[in-house]
């Protein structure tokens, strides 16, 4: 693992300088290639269900938005987007929610198990939120391999600052451990311009990723959605987003880093950037297009109104044009 001093890491989070910022990305890109060449991995992502009965801060799913449509995919649904990935050439599917009650433990395992004997090769990600240590286990025996779960921030005070009373960052801490533990290849990461953060939270967002060692690191920026509490406060920069990827590849080389819609919402080629900061990662919708728009977790969020195939092919464009090579293969981490 590379190590590079507090106070140096301190000033690539705060820096504007052009020059010493091409100079990080340079350095990010040569570490990336270095362990992955300029290949881009896909992950088809299904958003199965926008029920949530948590009420982050931040979140536009949030229990208490009541001015969105809620809406549950069923088990046949969802094998019949993961059809459609197969079809389109993507190895791994990606399934997320809210923390949706009424996909409890068995429903879930039973859902693990219909994709796995459908798709056997296929990488099974779930993205589901805090879950028991049991639930973890079955999924992880039905045939689930790998699960993203943010750390959102790695200061506490902040976290209870974006969270309510009740959710913490231990708690959520704990379950990243466990599911490494458990043998999930596990993503972690954190938002960037949330309300209250500072360049000191960054540098423990850093440390804390340094620590838990995750396989994959999701970092993108905060985007304000309407009907929440954080409504009226600025997006994260795009500026700052790229920076925080560059210095998480710089400090785990081997990490898979998606270039975020985040990203690619608060700037026209921010997904292109993202790869150019460090990223090897696209995450294609494959969520039915009639469901898209009220996966509403920020304002203007893009891909709504795309056919999955558009996404693809959109995507495998811009990975080319931004001199990188798409590339379908379940895209496992080789560190
Ligand atoms: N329920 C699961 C969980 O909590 O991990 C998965 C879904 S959750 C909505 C997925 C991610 O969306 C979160 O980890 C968070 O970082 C991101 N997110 C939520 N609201 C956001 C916002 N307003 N701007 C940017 N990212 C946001
Ligand atoms: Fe969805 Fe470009 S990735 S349209």
């Amino acid at each position: 693992m590379v190590n590079i001093p507090d106070a140096e890491l301190l000033r690539l989070i705060r820096t504007e300088d052009p020059e010493e910022t091409e100079a990080l990305f340079a350095a990010a890109r040569a570490a990336r290639e270095a362990r992955y060449g300029r290949r881009v991995f896909f992950r088809g992502l299904i958003e199965f269900s926008n029920y949530c009965k948590n009420d982050c801060l931040y979140c536009g799913i949030r229990r208490s938005r009541s001015s969105i449509e809620r809406y549950r995919l069923s088990e046949e649904r969802i094998l019949a987007c993961c059809r459609l990935g197969d079809l389109l050439g993507y190895k791994t599917f990606v399934l997320q929610s809210g923390e949706d009650p009424w996909w409890d433990d068995a429903r879930v395992t039973a859902l693990v198990a219909a994709v796995r004997s459908a798709f056997p090769d296929h990488a099974i990600t779930l993205s589901l939120g805090e879950r028991s240590p049991r639930a973890f286990e079955r999924w992880f025996r039905a045939g689930a391999n790998r699960y993203l779960l943010r750390h959102e921030t790695a200061d506490a005070e902040h976290y209870a600052r974006l969270h309510p009373e009740g959710i913490t960052l231990a708690s959520r801490k704990k379950c990243l451990f466990m599911l490494k533990e458990i043998g999930y290849q596990v993503g972690a990461g954190f938002m960037v311009g949330t309300p209250f953060q500072t360049p000191e939270h960054l540098l423990e967002d850093l440390h804390f990723l340094q620590e838990l060692h995750p396989h994959m690191a999701g970092i993108g920026p905060f985007i304000p959605a309407e009907d929440t509490p954080f409504a009226a406060f600025p997006a994260g920069s795009l500026a700052q987003s790229l920076r925080m990827i560059a210095l998480v590849r710089l400090l785990l080389p081997d990490a898979l880093i998606p270039a975020t819609t985040a990203l690619g919402t608060i700037s026209p080629l921010g997904r292109e950037q993202g790869l150019r900061a460090g990223a090897n990662v696209v995450m294609p919708n494959l969520s039915p297009r009639a469901v898209r728009p009220l996966y509403a977790l920020y304002d203007h969020k893009i891909c709504t109104g795309d056919e999955a195939a558009e996404c693809r092919f959109c995507l495998e464009g811009r990975i080319r044009g931004a001199g990188f090579e798409p590339d379908l293969s379940r895209g496992d981490w080789t560190g």
